[in-house]
């Protein structure tokens, strides 16, 4: 299947790209003629104020909100324009983690990472408890999680087991929105370590919506930053701490910035 979608052999290259996008609710506009690429292998790390557009933003990428007007490419197809089977091709690539509702809580862990399984592959029984398990060892869960309910799992546990539902198919990229949001800051660290290694093992994509300041230093290879409906300014970590822009500078070298001495880890390159 890899060589059917256009582009997906080389590293390197744009994995998606976003072009004048404007989206809005009724005369509420939100985003306004928003540009943004993201190139294969890298994880972008996105940031913006609570309301900017985040996740109005991801949920347009994935086709969960219509948009006004620009054009959104996905493995260099037009999703407007695509084809049902490129479509599908395009979902299967694709995993999500959503910021709320992360799993279904009937489904056990081994059911909940089988839902895209159900949904796209036709597989007998056992294969699909076999490659649920595996996703599920994967995220670094215990075996014994696999029959657990979603209630029954910690906040570390439930962001783990919805990255194994993202990775169900293999995908080339993956959507996190505010993957490390309430974890302690050990099982956030973790969350981070185990995200940058399935980028450097398996050539992830990774576009992750967070506001971890320590995500953004230690594991994003890029960072865009949302403001005014666009994106305002978008670069490395070094990038950020030299921007000028108001949000930004008071975003990377704020007080929040200071206390946790992130500045002086990036500039004695400790990231
Ligand atoms: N379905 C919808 N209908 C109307 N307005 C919406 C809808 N979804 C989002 N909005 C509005 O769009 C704006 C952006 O919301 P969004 O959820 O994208 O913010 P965000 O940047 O993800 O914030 P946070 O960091 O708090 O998650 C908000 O003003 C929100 O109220
Ligand atoms: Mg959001």
């Amino acid at each position: 299947m890899e060589e059917d979608v256009p582009g997906s052999q080389a590293r390197g290259d744009v994995l998606l790209s976003v072009r004048d996008l404007t989206v809005g609710f009724g005369d509420k506009l939100i985003l306004d003629n928003l540009s943004l690429d993201i190139m294969r292998g890298e994880i972008l790390g996105f940031v913006g104020a609570s309301g900017a557009g985040k996740s109005v933003l991801l949920r347009t990428i994935l086709g969960l909100i219509h948009k006004r007007s620009g054009t959104i490419k996905l493995f260099d197809v037009d999703l407007e324009k695509a084809t049902d089977e490129e479509r599908l091709k395009i979902d299967m690539r694709t995993g999500m983690l959503f910021q709320h509702g992360a799993l279904f809580s009937a489904l056990s862990v081994l059911e909940n990472v089988q839902v895209p399984m159900r949904e796209y592959l036709d597989l007998p029984k056992q294969l699909m408890d076999e490659l649920a398990l595996l996703k599920i060892e994967l995220v670094g869960l215990p075996r014994d999680a696999a029959s657990k309910f979603p209630s029954e799992l910690s906040g570390g546990m439930t962001k783990r087991a919805a990255l194994a539902r993202a990775l169900a198919l293999d995908p080339d990229i993956v959507f996190l929105d505010e993957p490390t949001s309430g974890l302690d800051p050990i099982s956030a660290a973790e969350f981070d370590e185990l995200v940058g290694k399935m980028r450097d093992t398996m050539g992830l994509t990774v576009y992750m919506v967070t506001h971890d300041l320590d995500s953004l230093f230690s594991v994003c290879d890029r960072v865009a930053v949302l403001g005014n409906k666009k994106v305002l300014v978008q670069g490395t970590i070094e990038d950020m701490l030299k921007s000028e822009e108001p949000w930004v500078k008071s975003y990377f070298r704020g007080k929040r910035a200071r206390q946790l001495d992130l500045t002086a880890r990036a500039e004695n390159g400790m990231t």
